[in-house]
Formats: structure tokens, C-alpha cells, sequence
């Protein structure tokens, strides 16, 4: 046995911010932005909005298209980096919103390829016959932690979730194939340095600015092409597949140069890749969720497509899953 995404759902926050806006937050300019990364807009939280809103308005959209009940879910599963709280964490409050009683719940956190991994997770999970009903929801804040001082960070990301429902399919017919990865000698190329065990919030943390998020842009950027190459191919050959029986490539929204780069080394056509960080930057865990949602709803992605998603994030984390859709 295995499993299989039955629906999607994916939210965005109502705030749309435009190169232009942050223009007037720190020293950049529209065509900076567009030329080295891609991104035109990106949604952010309002101030004082409930993070956890997003991804239960994803998995309430999810357990609509196939008409399941809350009762119905066997497990939540919340990739998540930034929680709503550091304990205990997002998935109790989206718990919560989607009206689950007694359905366990955990955050899972693996950088921007959280979702990925919680893909992997929850179809052994599924094929093991531990749980039927699997809600598996990316969702991210990402607007919370931001530097907006530091113009190398804030233009590239966004808010969002996305969320699928997966279910108990035969071997071979849903989630095909995946292949996880880490480098730990990357831990330090993207992370927040305070808040955490090691360095718990103090005055001075808060003055050294250590409650945002850090990175070393090319560092990450020079990481990421050749780790989503091993990724998708790993998975594909797990899949027992190549790149010539796959119908659309999903790569996380980080930057456009990034993912022409993965296109060109994997010799893959560019049609057939979704990319929607124009609109919606980089939303971490919920990139390839709400890019799937939208290709889905969109039609570009049909019943039976073939689908490669491939991420990286701090850690490092990498890795790929091939579904059938
Ligand atoms: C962040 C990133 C877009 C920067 O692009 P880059 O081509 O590497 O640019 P650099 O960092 O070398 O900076 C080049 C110049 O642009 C400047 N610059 C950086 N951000 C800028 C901005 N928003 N607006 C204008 N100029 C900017 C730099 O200060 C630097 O100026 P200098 O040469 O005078 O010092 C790129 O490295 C990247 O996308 N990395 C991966 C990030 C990522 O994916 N993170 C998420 C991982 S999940």
C-alpha cells in the first residue's frame, strides 16, 4: 500500500506589497529585485493577524475539495519554521481553526524543504497502516522575522500555506518515489540566531538584531541548484522514472535564477516547470503547496501528470518526491 494527495488548498494574506513598497522600507530598487530574483509582489500578514489563520483557511480548502469531515483526519501534520509560538508550536492552533477534538497533531521543521519531508513522512507513514487520513499543511510567516533593516533578506519573502489531504492508495499510483537529504556543515548559511535554548531572548539579543532571520545569500544560492538536481534525480530513481516521464517540475520558490539554473542542468523544458515567485516570493514550507494548489485548480496540472517537487532550506535539508496526480 501507499499513498496519495485526494485535494489541495492553498492561502494567501490580503496584503499585497509591490517591489515599489519596499522601495520606501530600504535602499532597493524594482528592477534590483526583478533582475536578480524574480519576485514582483509577495502577501504578508497585517499586523496583529493570527499566523495559524493561513494555514487553516489551506486545510479547510483541502478537506472542501473532497468533501472530508474533520472527524475524518487521522493526523495533521504542520511544516512549519517560524511557529506561532515556539512552544507549543502551530499545528495545536490550526488543530483548533479546523475544528479537530482528539486528532493528533506535530510540527515538523525542515527548513524550506519541510514540506517535502513531511510529504515523505506522512506516506510512510500511510504505507505503514499507521494512519489513513493524513492533512500535511506548509505554513509560513515569514514577514514576522524578518530583518526589514536588512535589504539582502526582505525583498525575497512572503506569507502563505498550502495544504493536501493524502489517503491510502495502491503502491505505485500516488506518492511514487522520494529522496531526503542533509548537510549539516550548512547549518549556518540560513538561520535565526536567537529565541532558541542556545541563546534565549534577552536585552542584548534583541539589540544584536537576533530575533531575525540570517543569511549568507550566495552561499545558499550556490548550495541550492546542485542539491535540488541530487534531490529530483534521487527521487526519480527511487520512483523507478526519469526526467522523460515526468509532466511538470515543482522546484521551491526561492529565486528564478536559481530554478533556470536547475532547469538548464537537468536539460528540462521550461514549460513544463510552475513558478509563481513573481507573485508570491518565497513562502518557505508553503512554496511548493500553494504552487501545486494553484497548478491544479489552474488545470495545468491534470489527473495522472507525472510531478517532480524539489526543495532546499537551512539545515541543510534537501530532498525530492515524485507523485502521480
Ligand atoms: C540574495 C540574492 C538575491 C543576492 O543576489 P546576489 O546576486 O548574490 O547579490 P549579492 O549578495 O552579491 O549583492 C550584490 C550587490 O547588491 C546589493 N544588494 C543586495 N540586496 C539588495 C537589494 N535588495 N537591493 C539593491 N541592492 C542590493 C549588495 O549590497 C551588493 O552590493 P555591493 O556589491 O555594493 O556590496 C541571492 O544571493 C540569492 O537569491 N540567494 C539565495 C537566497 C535564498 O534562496 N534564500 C532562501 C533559501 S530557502
Amino acid at each position: 500500500m501507499g499513498s496519495r494527495i485526494v485535494s489541495s488548498g492553498s492561502y494567501l494574506p490580503a496584503r499585497c506589497l509591490t517591489n515599489a513598497d519596499l522601495e520606501k522600507v530600504v535602499d532597493t530598487s524594482d528592477e534590483w529585485i526583478v533582475r536578480r530574483t524574480g519576485i514582483r509582489t509577495r502577501y504578508h500578514l497585517a499586523e496583529g493577524e493570527e499566523p495559524a489563520v493561513m494555514g487553516i483557511e489551506a486545510g479547510k480548502r483541502a478537506l472542501a475539495q473532497s468533501d472530508a469531515s474533520p472527524e475524518s483526519v487521522d493526523l495533521l501534520i504542520a511544516a512549519t519554521n517560524f511557529p506561532d509560538m515556539i512552544c507549543p508550536g502551530s499545528a495545536p492552533f490550526i488543530a483548533a481553526g479546523l475544528g479537530f477534538d482528539q486528532t493528533p497533531f506535530f510540527d515538523l521543521k525542515a527548513g524550506c524543504s519541510g514540506f517535502v519531508y513531511g510529504l515523505a513522512v506522512a506516506d510512510g507513514l500511510i504505507s505503514s497502516g499507521m494512519y489513513k487520513r493524513v492533512l500535511l499543511i506548509g505554513h509560513e510567516a515569514l514577514s514576522r522575522v524578518t530583518d526589514w533593516s536588512d535589504r539582502k533578506t526582505c525583498v525575497l519573502f512572503g506569507d502563505g500555506a498550502g495544504a493536501v489531504l493524502l489517503e491510502p492508495a495502491p503502491a505505485g499510483t500516488g506518492v511514487l518515489g522520494s529522496a531526503l537529504y542533509g548537510d549539516n556543515s550548512k547549518a549556518f548559511l540560513l538561520h535565526l540566531p536567537a529565541g532558541g535554548t542556545k541563546s534565549p531572548a534577552s536585552h542584548s539579543t534583541v539589540d544584536e538584531r537576533g530575533h531575525y532571520l540570517r543569511m549568507e545569500g550566495a552561499g545558499v544560492f550556490r548550495s541550492a541548484v546542485p542539491m535540488m538536481e541530487r534531490a529530483t534525480r534521487g527521487a526519480l530513481v527511487a520512483a523507478s522514472l526519469t526526467l522523460a516521464d515526468v509532466d511538470w517540475l515543482i522546484p521551491h520558490q526561492a529565486n528564478l535564477r536559481i530554478i533556470d539554473s536547475l532547469i538548464k542542468r537537468l536539460k528540462f523544458d521550461r514549460e513544463r516547470v510552475v513558478v509563481n515567485l513573481d507573485r508570491v516570493a518565497n513562502t518557505s514550507t508553503a512554496s511548493i503547496p500553494i504552487a501545486l494548489d494553484e497548478a491544479l485548480r489552474q488545470g495545468r496540472i491534470v489527473a495522472g501528470s507525472v510531478v517532480v517537487l524539489t526543495a532546499f532550506g537551512a539545515g541543510a535539508t534537501y530532498g525530492a518526491v515524485v507523485i502521480r496526480t
